[in-house]
């Protein structure tokens, strides 16, 4: 159990936080390789991270290789997650276009585009792998299975993730019913990784993935396995992880 876990008063607190992990590793790495994530918890974490670019963090010579997209959706599609991550990090900042890589959902060929994508990770190794979790405990969109998949893969979603991203939709009819996802083992491998969840509903599912049983009914419990996991709260992501106080005390994990 090596989870490091940090409580916020707001995600706005947590974001400057990761903005500021995200620095260290974008000065001191030659090729920073950024794992980025879509979805509303890590939107504080851009807004940091655009005011430390604003603020004169040059990002001209990272990398960033996002988690998943969805099926169907083209890169104008207002909903796609190429579009948001253009509104909220692309378009704002310096980095380069050549090195922003998002899966491509429109692609006339899944298979090939998931090859494409592994090949991209093969040679862009992720220094740090931000993520949110979903309500089931999803990671990109590494839906609860028997089986979780290592590879990027196209991936039917689950009818709670349809439901619970029907609020970035007009209707739920409207929310694809399939994305392309970074695998697990793709997830596992970056160097170090750092989990966001923010909210009451997300309190649950992360006592579960912290203390609970690794299992591929919740994906995010394997992160349990890598050495170097941030799980990052705000006080309500926090509540029902910091009732079992015994054991958090007897694992040493590091609270505030
Ligand atoms: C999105 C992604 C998903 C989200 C998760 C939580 O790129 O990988 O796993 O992180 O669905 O979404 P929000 O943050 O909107 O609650």
């Amino acid at each position: 159990m090596t989870f490091t876990i940090r409580v916020f008063n707001t995600p706005h607190d947590a974001g400057i936080y990761v903005a500021s992990l995200a620095e260290f590793v974008i000065m001191n790495k030659r090729n920073p390789v950024l794992g980025l994530a879509t979805g509303q918890t890590p939107v504080p974490f851009y807004e940091s991270l655009v005011r430390l670019y604003e603020c004169g963090l040059d990002l001209s010579h990272v990398t960033t290789i996002n988690l998943d997209e969805y099926v169907g959706l083209s890169a104008e599609h207002p909903q796609s997650y190429f579009h948001f991550m253009k509104s909220n990090l692309f378009s704002k900042t310096n980095l380069s276009s050549s090195c922003t890589f998002v899966p491509n959902g429109a692609s006339a060929n899944l298979v090939e585009e998931c090859l494409r994508y592994d090949e991209i990770l093969k040679n862009y190794p992720i220094d740090l792998q931000i993520l949110g979790i979903g309500i089931n405990g999803h990671i990109g969109f590494n839906e609860p299975s028997d089986t979780l998949i290592a590879k990027t893969h196209v991936v039917e979603l689950r009818h709670e993730t349809i439901k619970s991203n029907a609020r970035f939709f007009d209707s739920e009819d409207q929310v694809p019913k399939q994305a392309i996802t970074m695998g697990i083992q793709s997830i596992l491998q970056a160097k170090k990784i750092v989990l966001m969840a923010f909210g009451t509903e997300k309190s649950k599912i992360i006592e579960q993935v912290v203390i609970g049983n690794v299992s591929t009914t919740i994906p995010a419990s394997i992160l349990q396995f890598h050495p170097d996991v941030m799980v990052i709260l705000d006080q309500d992501g926090a509540t029902d992880l910091l009732k079992n106080t015994d054991y958090l005390d007897a694992n040493h994990l590091k609270i505030k």
